[in-house]
């Protein structure tokens, strides 16, 4: 048995490839390709193992994924590929209709084809696990209920639209051609491995680099964070015994606005590496221009996944925050290799 996993070289991704073959002996065929956002680096403890394959491509490239599916046999695809990052998809929407939306349409119509021409039993155990986002439902005012999986999809980023498009696309395919499919929408991760574009590894960066820790706006805006090995293990809880056809919403249970994260983040950094001038982190925070369309707050009501899956994090936030920190003072080398180059144009670029 193999499965085949997209954009295994990301964040997410990487966390997911490393524990699953940390946790059993499948392999896994491994699609990236290697955007900005995905490194090899992350994988460098795989190197040498057969039980994981990697190949560099799109999955918008129909011919080559319906050859790596003909190959290899997979029981199941887990598609994690995608332009990740809001303010990028503000910048530059352009990529996110492209990979999000026709790349996830590509990779289906690849997908369909194998499944169709599997043995009927193979045919039932299959399953497609898309990996999408709480952002697909908008935003909630502060005393709202959390997101369930019943809440309307309100979509209000070229992101968060184009992940929303890729859902209904994944919809599709079950209702129209049977194809067995299960949808995760997760709120936002942190730990290793994360690109430092978003809000917990840049301020991390740029703290130890003596930069200012950008707030945008008055820093109240509210996410819900989930340690990313907690996501990992829903996602293999999901894709042992989800049902097919249902969505799962999958959560860490800790709202907290940007400000107190950033504040965290601060007085960890103070007590694990104190700056040399002995003040503290929470001096280099600066307040800048909001992000424009910029939602209030997300919350994920996880209780159906914990319900039906018996899955709920290991992590509190507290506990998540300071493996994070960890993560980043010890693979200092990881960071200065993510962030030379392209990535300075990005930082020019988005905070000028
Ligand atoms: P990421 O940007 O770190 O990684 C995306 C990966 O996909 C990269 O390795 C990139 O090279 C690859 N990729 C991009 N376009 C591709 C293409 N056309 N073909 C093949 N590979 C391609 O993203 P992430 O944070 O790891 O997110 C993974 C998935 O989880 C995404 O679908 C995202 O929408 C979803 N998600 C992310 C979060 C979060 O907080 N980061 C939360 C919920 C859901
Ligand atoms: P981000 O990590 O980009 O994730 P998302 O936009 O998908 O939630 O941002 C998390 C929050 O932090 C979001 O409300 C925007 C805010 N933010 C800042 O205040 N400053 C920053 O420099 C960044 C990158 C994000």
């Amino acid at each position: 048995m193999t499965i085949l996993v997209t954009g295994g070289a990301g964040f997410i991704g990487s966390n997911f490839v490393l524990d699953w073959l940390d946790v059993s002996d499948e392999p896994i065929i491994n699609l990236d390709l290697l955007t900005y956002a995905g490194n090899r680096q992350n994988l460098a403890a795989l190197e040498g193992d057969s039980r994981h394959v990697f190949v560099r491509g799109d999955i918008g490239d129909t011919e080559l994924v319906a050859r790596l599916l003909e190959e290899h046999r997979p029981r199941a695809v887990v598609n994690f590929a995608a332009e990740s990052h809001v303010d990028r998809s503000i910048l530059g929407p352009e990529e996110f209709i492209q990979t999000n939306i026709v790349g996830t349409f590509r990779l289906l119509e690849a997908v369909r084809g194998y499944w169709n021409d599997l043995p009927e039993g193979d045919r039932e155990d299959f399953r497609f696990l898309h990996v999408s986002t709480d952002e697909v439902y908008g935003t909630l005012s502060p005393d709202e209920p959390a997101f369930t999986e019943q809440h309307r999809y309100e979509p209000n980023s070229p992101y968060s639209a184009s992940k929303a498009a890729s859902d209904h696309l994944v919809r599709s395919y079950l209702h129209t051609y049977g194809l067995p499919v299960l949808t995760t929408n997760c709120s936002n991760n942190y730990g290793p491995y994360h690109f430092p574009e978003k809000l917990i590894p840049l301020v991390i960066h740029n703290a130890l680099a003596g930069k200012a820790l950008p707030i945008y706006g008055d820093g109240q805006q509210v996410r819900d964070w989930l340690y990313v090995k907690d996501h990992c293990s829903a996602i293999r809880r999901v894709l042992q015994d989800g049902r097919t056809g249902e969505t799962y919403n999958v959560g860490g249970w800790n709202e907290k606005p940007n400000l107190e994260v950033v504040e965290t983040l601060c007085a960890i950094l103070d007590e694990r590496q104190p700056r040399e001038d002995g003040r503290s982190y929470a001096e280099q925070i600066t307040f800048v221009k909001d992000r424009p369309g910029h939602d209030r707050r997300y919350a994920i009501d996880a209780s159906k996944i914990e319900r039906e899956l018996g899955w709920c994090p290991e992590e509190t936030f507290e506990t998540g925050i300071r493996k994070t920190v960890d993560w980043y003072l010890d693979n200092q080398v990881w960071v200065e290799n993510v962030t030379s180059g392209a990535y300075r144009d990005w930082v020019e670029a988005q905070y000028a």
